[in-house]
């Protein structure tokens, strides 16, 4: 993986196959990651991510279903993963060290494996909603769940652009971090509550953007992307 520079991740979370998979193609030519997400696996399954390395087996995929259940089960589904031949999929910090562990444990008898990366705080919570279920301010369990990666022998974490900085200083430089809630340049939030740009993400040393709604819903993603690329 190239280190240093920040690279792009685009959601496939349209409502058919054929569209994403338009989307796909549109972005064939660009060095871009392409994000499954839960509806289209769910929607499309395995067969969908086979489609996608078909159109160009050099595209880098990142399976975003969130894993999240007892450590062994996590690690079987981890194992399952590894059959999809993508190239970095994630699980919930929150499911705790022990979970984290045995998922590596698990992968390390591969002699090669995705990245594995663990969600800290969804970016759709904003305090109020973060306090209710976890009883702690964002910054705080974000940055307790990151370390909680970094020693279970995680690449990285999904959080977000605000917590970068601060989870690198606490883990390593090298230590991943993508951030979802991009809003590229300014537009709007939708349902995400701590949104960034992709200036303040670069400022950050955030090292994975995932963009969805703005470049899937613009009349040329194409464009959108090559915009974004230029300001990586
Ligand atoms: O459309 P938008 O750019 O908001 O899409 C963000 C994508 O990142 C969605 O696929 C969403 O599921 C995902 N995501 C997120 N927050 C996280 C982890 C993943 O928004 N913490």
């Amino acid at each position: 993986m190239k280190r240093g520079i920040m690279e792009l991740c685009v959601a496939l979370d349209l409502p058919t196959q054929e569209e994403n998979l338009e989307l796909a193609t549109t972005l064939t030519s660009h060095d871009v990651w392409l994000k499954i997400g839960l509806r289209s696996y769910i929607r499309d399954g395995n067969a969908f991510i086979h489609a996608i390395q078909a159109i160009n087996p050099n595209f880098k995929i990142f399976l975003d279903l969130k894993l999240y259940d007892i450590p062994n089960t996590m690690a079987d589904a981890a194992e399952s993963i590894m059959d999809l031949h993508v190239d970095m999929f994630n699980i919930h910090a929150s499911a705790g060290k022990r979970a984290m562990q045995t998922v590596m444990e698990r992968l390390s008898t591969y002699p090669k494996r995705p990245l594995v990366l663990a969600v800290t705080a969804l970016t759709s919570f904003d305090e109020a909603g973060f306090q209710a279920v976890y009883g702690s301010d964002i910054a705080s369990k974000a940055d307790r769940f990151a370390t909680d990666a970094y020693e279970s022998g995680l690449d990285g974490v999904v959080c977000s652009v605000f917590e970068s900085a601060s989870i690198k200083a606490l883990t390593h430089q090298n230590f991943v971090t993508l951030t979802p809630g991009i809003r590229p340049f300014g537009e709007a939030a939708d349902d995400q509550k701590r949104v960034a740009t992709v200036a303040m993400a670069k400022q950050e040393s955030v090292n994975f953007i995932v963009v969805g709604r703005p470049v899937y819903q613009a009349d040329d993603p194409a464009a959108v992307v090559e915009k974004i690329l230029r300001k990586l």
